[in-house]
Formats: C-alpha cells, sequence, structure tokens
C-alpha cells in the first residue's frame, strides 16, 4: 500500500452484542480494508458485558483485514467482567485502551489513538450533581473527570501529529442533540472536551449517546463524532482523516 495524503478511520460504537445482533456486522467487518485502514470501536460493545455475549463479540471481530482499536463502555462493565472483555478482546486481536494510547503506522503515516471510555458529569447549561442519584450514577460522576484527566496524559504523551481521542461518553453537547436535555449530564462530560482541546486531538469519538447526533466540534475546534450505530444507521461511518492537518473531511457516503 502506498503513502497517501489521508487515512480513512471506520468507527462504531454502542454494538450491543447479544444473539439477537449475532452476526450482523460480520459482512460490514469482513469488508472493511475496501473501505478504512482501521476501525475504531467506542464502546458498549456487549449487551450487558455478559461472558456469553463477550464471545459473540469476539466472533464478530476475528480475523478482520484491518487493525482494531477500542474502549469499553459502561454496559460493558455491567457484571464487573471489563478485565475479562478486555482479554477476550485481546486475544482476538483488538487493542483496547483505557488511560492508554497506541501508535499506528498505516499507508506511511503515524496515527496515535488515545483512549478512555469516560464517565458523566454534565456540560455547561447542563450541570450534573455528583452527590444525588444512585451509587452507580454517582459513581460515573465521578469517572468523568478523572477520565478526562488520563485522556489528556495520553494524549500529550502521543509523538505523532495525528492523534485521535477514543472515548465511550459524549465530550461535547452538540453531538447529544436528539436526546433529552434532561439527561445530557449523564451521557458526558465537559472535561472530555477539555481535554481533547488542550491534548491538541486531530478527531474525537465517542459514543453512548443512542438518540444523538453525528457531527460536533469542540470549543476549540476538534471535529466531534457520535459513532453510536443507532446513530448511524450502517455498520460504521468512514471519516478521510487529512495527515499532518488539523481537519477531518465529511464522511463518505
Ligand atoms: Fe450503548
Ligand atoms: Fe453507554
Amino acid at each position: 500500500m502506498g503513502t497517501t495524503a489521508s487515512l480513512r478511520l471506520a468507527a462504531t460504537a454502542d454494538l450491543h452484542l447479544r444473539p439477537a445482533v449475532a452476526g450482523k456486522f460480520r459482512p460490514g467487518f469482513l469488508d472493511l480494508d475496501r473501505h478504512a485502514d482501521l476501525l475504531l470501536l467506542a464502546g458498549d460493545l456487549t449487551e450487558g458485558g455478559t461472558v456469553a455475549n463477550t464471545e459473540l463479540l469476539c466472533a464478530e471481530l476475528a480475523d478482520l483485514p484491518v487493525p482494531v482499536v477500542a474502549v469499553l463502555g459502561n454496559h460493558d462493565h455491567d457484571e464487573n467482567r471489563g478485565e475479562f472483555i478486555t482479554r477476550r478482546l485481546t486475544d482476538t486481536g483488538v487493542v483496547v485502551l483505557d488511560g492508554d494510547s497506541t501508535v499506528l503506522t498505516l499507508c506511511g503515516h503515524r496515527i496515535g489513538i488515545a483512549g478512555v471510555m469516560g464517565g458523566s458529569g454534565g456540560f455547561p447549561g447542563h450541570p450534573g450533581d455528583p452527590e444525588r442519584g444512585s451509587a452507580e450514577h454517582r459513581a460515573r460522576m465521578r469517572r468523568g473527570p478523572v477520565d478526562a484527566r488520563r485522556l489528556r496524559q495520553a494524549l500529550d504523551g502521543l509523538d505523532c501529529a495525528t492523534r485521535v481521542a477514543l472515548t465511550h461518553f459524549a465530550p461535547v453537547v452538540e453531538t447529544l442533540a436528539g436526546e433529552r436535555e434532561s439527561i445530557y449530564p449523564g451521557l458526558g462530560c465537559h472535561a472530555l472536551g477539555e481535554a481533547i482541546d488542550a491534548g491538541r486531538a486531530t478527531l474525537a469519538l465517542h459514543g453512548h449517546a443512542h438518540a444523538g447526533s453525528e457531527c460536533g466540534r469542540t470549543e476549540g475546534g476538534v471535529p466531534v463524532r457520535n459513532v453510536s450505530y443507532p446513530v448511524l444507521r450502517r455498520t460504521y461511518a468512514v471519516y478521510d482523516l487529512a495527515v499532518d492537518a488539523r481537519r477531518v473531511r465529511p464522511p463518505s457516503p
């Protein structure tokens, strides 16, 4: 494969693998190298984080023709099996990020990916209350700002110009449009967007907001894409990422 001026990123999230959808994504994934140079997965890959659904996920992702990098989502932790899911995905060839990063050389270009699950915490105009709600709700509220710091550190550790921030929770409100505003604080965290700007990301990808919108932008101008499968309504979106330039072209049809 020769050197090109752009990389093709395929991305999706919220597959919620379960028997009812097993095999649904496999044909598109096997065809990935015709459309993209890598696949990024932004969490909630299993329904309920069960062992059985993890195996369905791994069957979906086995032996794909492009590298695959993922973060887990809140539902992947429903049964406290995050380490198990990470291990099984790693066995399957997927790089799973959690507060760290990876660098790939694709088409002659180095691309860095920094990933965290993220958490909630709210946004200006849509603040969250970390003292209210269930224990799980409060834990998510605490995790948002903590994971924002971890994302910033992971981005800062990347020594390449093209840097993608991969999270499950949303970093901006723009890509939540379509969701009820009352649940915005639970869907993401402004601190994630600040980390993406401070860490000079080229592009940010997230999931979690099933009824949100695909396209947004941080305050600092970094393009944000909500790649939740129910938003995309296709197995994955493909974005042409111009290398050595801080912009992303519109999604391919
Ligand atoms: Fe989800
Ligand atoms: Fe989620």
